[in-house]
């Protein structure tokens, strides 16, 4: 398989200034940070008052080896400061973002040293929001978020899970390597990544045509769209099972960026370890036979179908309900009796109308034989092809695909699995 080069690494130093405000999350802003500065990016501190009450601002010092900017007031060198940390910002990324300091941003109020700044700031604002179910389903927050969002604000809105206040539903900060992998599409500039399109010119990946990147563009408004991923799991017995090493990163990235682009989207996920994209309506499965009874159901009215699940091929036809014992029971587990699974994109693509259908194909050798012979086999209108073993696409951030139609296959396209899904998207988007 042809190689391309990695994405660039930035020409100069940027400078992230990371805003950390008053709530649980806010410990995981040094996980945000130690990311920032491990892909080469510099990071300075502002905090909120309340925000030292969580973490201490040595902590943030200790780290950066920079001042940790708190007071207004606080620096007698400085008499201006919040213009000249604003100044300082290639990007102002507030993580946790509280429902607080969102209404103040949304009403323009600097009372305070980080949100005079987010006034003075000119580069772009990231806000990675956290709170309480019900204080961020609030509709007042909700309305602040959209104000924002038309300002020009970026979100890595929060995901799903058990929140610290004991309830569960959305309001849990983003998983800070997703905001660390968001900040740096930010940075670098989706143009960064490699890649060509089928006709040899180069692909402009992730920007529209005013530069804007293409996770603001809403050109999936009014689509529907069906994403399975993750691996299928085949119990054995009730601690055995059949299964893969599929994370589900890549289905969960492409199902946020078709959310992002205005899609009513459907994950079909099977078990993984993801919170449940903003915005996606996430149906948890376990089965090869349950994912596509799920699917099914989604992909019925589908505008488009995206089947990125590592489905396993089988499964054992009768599992046991204890748990087989070595020893004694070497014997039937000697003798375990596999059947074929369902195939999932096989059995709803052959039947399918509208739906534009794009299945994977993760090969080991002979990528774009054996993803054409999938595009015919599987009746699917486009085949994402990417080679697996050694160490790739599994489990991975990265990753390097091939789209494969019927009119042949593209050059190599490199990326973060994130920016890969703005290139998938780029590509089916047009044809829906
Ligand atoms: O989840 P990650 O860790 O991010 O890794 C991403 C990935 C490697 C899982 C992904 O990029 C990928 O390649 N997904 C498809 C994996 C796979 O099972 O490929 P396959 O070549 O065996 O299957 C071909 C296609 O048929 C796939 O679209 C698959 O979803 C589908 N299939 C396969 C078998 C089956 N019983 N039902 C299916 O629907």
């Amino acid at each position: 398989m042809t190689t391309t080069s990695e994405i660039a690494a930035p020409e100069t130093i940027k400078t992230v200034l990371l805003g950390v405000t008053g709530c649980i999350g806010a410990y995981k802003a040094c996980e945000i940070l130690r990311g920032l500065q491990k892909r080469g990016v510099r990071v300075k501190v502002v905090m909120t008052e309340h925000a030292t009450h969580f973490v201490d601002p040595l902590t943030f010092r200790s780290l950066t080896h920079e001042k940790v900017a708190v007071d207004l007031f606080d620096d007698p060198t400085d008499p201006i400061h919040h213009i000249s940390l604003a100044d300082e910002a290639d990007l102002f990324l507030i993580a946790p973002c509280t429902a607080n300091v969102m209404a103040k941003l949304a009403a323009g109020i600097g009372d305070d040293l980080l949100t005079t700044t987010a006034l003075a700031v000119t580069a772009p604002v990231v806000l990675a929001p956290a709170a309480n179910v019900h204080m961020y389903e609030n509709p007042i927050t909700q309305r602040n978020m959209n104000a924002l969002h038309d300002f020009g604000f970026k979100f890595v809105e929060a995901g799903e899970g058990y929140l610290a206040c004991g309830y569960q539903g959305r309001g849990r900060m983003a998983d800070p390597e997703l905001i660390v992998d968001y900040v740096m599409e930010q940075l670098e500039g989706a143009s960064t990544a490699k890649g060509q399109d089928l006709n040899g010119t180069p692909a402009v990946l992730g920007q529209d045509e005013d530069g804007a990147l293409s996770a603001s563009v809403r050109d999936l408004e009014g689509k529907k769209v069906m994403v399975t991923a993750g691996p299928t799991v085949e119990p054995i017995d009730p601690v055995r099972y059949i299964s893969n090493h599929s994370s589900g990163k890549f289905g969960y990235a492409i199902a946020a960026a078709a959310a992002e682009r205005g899609a009513e989207v459907t994950l079909v996920s099977g078990p993984v370890s993801l919170d449940a994209p903003a915005g996606v309506n996430v149906v948890r499965v376990t089965t090869a036979c349950e994912m596509l009874e799920a699917a099914g159901k989604a992909f019925a009215d589908a505008d488009l179908a995206i089947f990125a699940a590592a489905v396993a091929d089988v499964r054992p036809a009768n599992p046991f309900n204890r748990k087989m014992k070595k020893g004694t029971d070497d014997a039937a587990l000697a003798a375990i009796e596999l059947v074929e699974n369902p195939d999932i994109l096989k059995t709803l693509a052959t039947a399918k109308d509208q739906q534009f259908v794009v299945g994977f194909a993760a090969e080991t050798d002979h990528v774009v034989e054996n993803a054409t012979k999938k595009l015919k086999r599987k009746n699917a209108n486009l085949i994402v092809a990417n080679q697996v073993g050694g160490g790739r696409a599994f489990g991975q951030n990265d990753n390097e695909i091939m789209f494969v139609e019927a009119g042949g296959a593209s050059e190599p396209v490199s990326g973060t699995k994130a920016q890969l899904a703005q290139v998938l998207l780029d590509r089916v988007a047009p044809q829906l």
